[in-house]
C-alpha cells in the first residue's frame, strides 16, 4: 500500500497527540510530537538562563547555541514516545506548566522554527508519517496528503490538560490551565511567522463532543478515504 504523510494540526490540547499516536500505531507508521520539540528547545531555553524575569527571551545566546541542541524521540518499555534532550529523557519535564508557559514565545521565533522545521521534513522523507503541530499541512508538508484540522472548545481542552497533569500529580488550578490554553492560542494564532491556521484542503473535526474511540474510527476512515482513493 502507498505510504503517505498525515500532517495533523490544530489548538493545543485539542487531542491532536492522542489521535495522531493512535492512527501511527494502528497502521505502523511513525507518529512525531512536533511540539515537544519546541518544548524540548524551550527546556534547554531554562535550563540555560535564557528567560529573563520579566519572560523576555535571550535570542542571540539561544540562536548561536541552536546547533547544540537535537531532539529526538524513542519508545520507552511500555511503547510509549519519550521526547529527549540531547539524549536526556526530558518527557516528563517539557509536559509541565513552567514550559508550558514559556514555550509559545519560543515557537514564534524565527531562527527556532527554521531549525525545527528543517529536522522535521528530514524526519518524513520516506512517508510513513504522522506528525502533528500547528504548521505541518500549512508549511511542513504543505503536499501531505491528508491534513486534519482539529479544535474543541477551550473549556473542554483545559479539562482534559487538568485531567492529565492531575494523574501526574502536578497541583495547577483548572483556572490557570483555562488561561494557559487561551494565551497560547491566541500567541500561537497571533505570530508572524508560520502561525496556526487551517490549511485550505484540510479536513476539520471539533471533537468536543467526541469519544477517544469515536476520534480515532473517525481518522482511520479519513486515512483508509485517502490511500483507497
Ligand atoms: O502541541 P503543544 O502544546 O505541545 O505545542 C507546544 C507549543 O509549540 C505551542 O505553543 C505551539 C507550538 N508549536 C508550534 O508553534 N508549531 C508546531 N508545529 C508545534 C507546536
Amino acid at each position: 500500500m502507498k505510504k503517505i504523510i498525515v500532517a495533523i494540526d490544530g489548538h493545543s490540547s485539542c487531542g491532536k497527540s492522542t489521535m495522531a499516536k493512535s492512527l501511527a500505531k494502528s497502521i505502523g507508521y511513525t507518529y512525531v510530537d512536533t511540539g515537544a520539540m519546541y518544548r524540548a528547545v524551550t527546556l534547554f531555553a531554562i535550563r540555560n538562563g535564557m528567560f529573563g524575569t520579566d519572560g523576555s527571551i535571550d535570542t542571540d545566546s539561544l540562536s548561536s547555541r541552536m546547533n547544540e541542541i537535537t531532539v529526538s524521540f524513542r519508545n520507552d518499555a511500555c511503547g510509549r514516545q519519550e521526547t529527549l534532550l540531547n539524549g536526556e529523557v526530558v518527557e516528563n519535564e517539557i509536559r509541565g506548566m513552567e514550559v508550558s508557559g514559556k514555550v509559545s514565545p519560543i515557537a514564534t521565533l524565527g531562527f527556532v522554527r527554521e531549525a525545527m522545521v528543517c529536522q522535521q521534513r528530514r524526519m518524513g522523507q520516506e512517508k510513513g508519517i504522522v506528525m502533528d503541530g500547528r504548521d505541518i499541512g500549512t508549511v511542513v508538508y504543505p503536499d501531505a496528503e491528508l491534513k486534519i484540522f482539529v479544535t474543541a472548545s477551550d473549556e473542554v481542552r483545559a479539562q482534559r490538560r487538568f485531567d492529565e497533569l492531575q494523574a501526574k500529580g502536578d497541583s495547577s488550578t483548572f483556572e490557570e490551565i483555562l488561561k494557559n490554553v487561551r494565551e497560547r492560542d491566541y500567541i500561537d494564532s497571533h505570530r508572524e511567522i508560520s502561525p496556526l491556521r487551517q490549511a485550505d484542503d484540510a479536513i476539520v473535526l471539533d471533537n468536543s463532543n467526541m469519544t477517544i474511540a469515536e476520534q480515532d474510527a473517525w481518522l482511520m476512515a479519513r486515512y483508509n478515504e485517502t490511500v483507497n482513493s
